[in-house]
């Protein structure tokens, strides 16, 4: 059976090797993506979408821009630059997108889309949660008739913007609470997970063919890999939002363990924080799942050979 899956996203580099890998692979339908600001503004994240998506063949599959401002705060001046570029795509050689978006109102496509899927409807956020929580304000009765949430987010030990909080968690706090107290049973991808993985830059090294895939993602790759270097000491990087995509691709891949997930939106230290209580004490129902581990060298083998694929079409 295929699953129809909904992306809501920030592209960003990693997000760029997550809605390849989604597109690559055949246990799923991408029937829609949606975008939202994080990691650049939203202009620019969405217009890396549509650029994306003409490159890969793809624009049978429509988009819909949503929210740049988060839930409840004001906007940020900028999105994280430093790791994906002014652009979103580390300046990446990609021409402008002819196609447009199908809707402005990302909260409303994808209350149409998951009404009408025949399937089974996966949705998976792999930025900010600024959308999904007005898509929870917005049309509730959409909740329900989602089959599975998975987002990359999070993290229930130690986070990357601050010591506990993060990046999309902590640039939409108020969203993120929002989305975790709906009612949609969310599996978490998070840092737990995603640190967990290091992709070395060794296993790109098949990008460097001269192929037109491979240009372009041997450029956003090598940018990614050169901010990793200076944060940490490797020529590597953590695949967040691939990661997350292949939990959703392919469902408990990971190590799942129930837990009620809250989070902290006031505190002096701790903003953007996963409160992620796993012992259920005092009555507390779980509202979603931790992934805690993943089979590295088989997540790396499935994203290669979807992306191996993916860059034999894009010729
Ligand atoms: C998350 O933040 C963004 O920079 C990435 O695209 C990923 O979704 C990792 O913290
Ligand atoms: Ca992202």
């Amino acid at each position: 059976m295929t699953r129809a899956l909904l992306i809501d996203t920030d592209p960003g580099i990693d997000d760029a090797v997550a809605i390849a890998l989604a597109l690559a692979s055949p246990e799923v339908d991408v029937i829609g993506i949606t975008t939202v600001g994080g990691n650049s503004g939203l202009a620019a994240t969405t217009n890396n979408a549509l650029r994306l998506l003409e490159f890969m063949g793809r624009t049978d599959v429509p988009v819909a821009s949503g929210y740049d401002e988060p839930y409840v705060r004001a906007k940020m001046e900028t999105g994280y630059e430093p790791v994906h570029g002014h652009d979103g795509l580390a300046g990446v050689d990609l021409p402008q997108p002819i196609t447009e978006v199908v809707s402005t109102d990302a909260p409303a496509f994808l209350a149409d889309k998951i009404r009408n899927s025949p399937d089974p409807v996966t949705l998976v956020a792999i930025g900010p949660l600024t959308n999904i929580a007005h898509l929870v304000d917005q049309h509730p009765d959409v909740i329900p008739m989602i089959d599975r949430f998975v987002i990359m987010g999070g993290a229930a030990r130690t986070g990357n913007v601050t010591p506990v909080a993060e990046f999309n968690i902590w640039h939409d706090p108020e969203a993120a609470k929002r989305v975790f107290a709906s009612g949609i049973n969310t599996v978490m991808v998070g840092l737990d997970v995603t640190h967990s993985v290091k992709t070395f830059e060794h296993l790109w090294g098949w990008l460097k063919d001269g192929s037109k895939f491979g240009k372009v993602f041997d450029h956003i790759l090598t940018s990614y890999t050169d901010f990793y270097e200076t944060f940490y000491g490797e020529r590597m990087t953590h695949q967040h939002d691939a990661l997350a995509m292949a939990e959703a691709i392919w469902p408990n891949l990971m190590e799942l363990e129930p837990a009620f997930i809250d989070v902290e939106c006031q505190g002096e230290l701790t903003t953007g924080m996963t409160v992620t209580d796993t012992r259920l004490r005092n009555d507390v129902k779980p509202n979603g799942y931790v992934a805690w581990t993943i089979d590295g060298d088989d997540f790396h083998q499935k994203l290669m050979s979807a992306l191996e694929k993916m860059a034999q079409k894009v010729s």
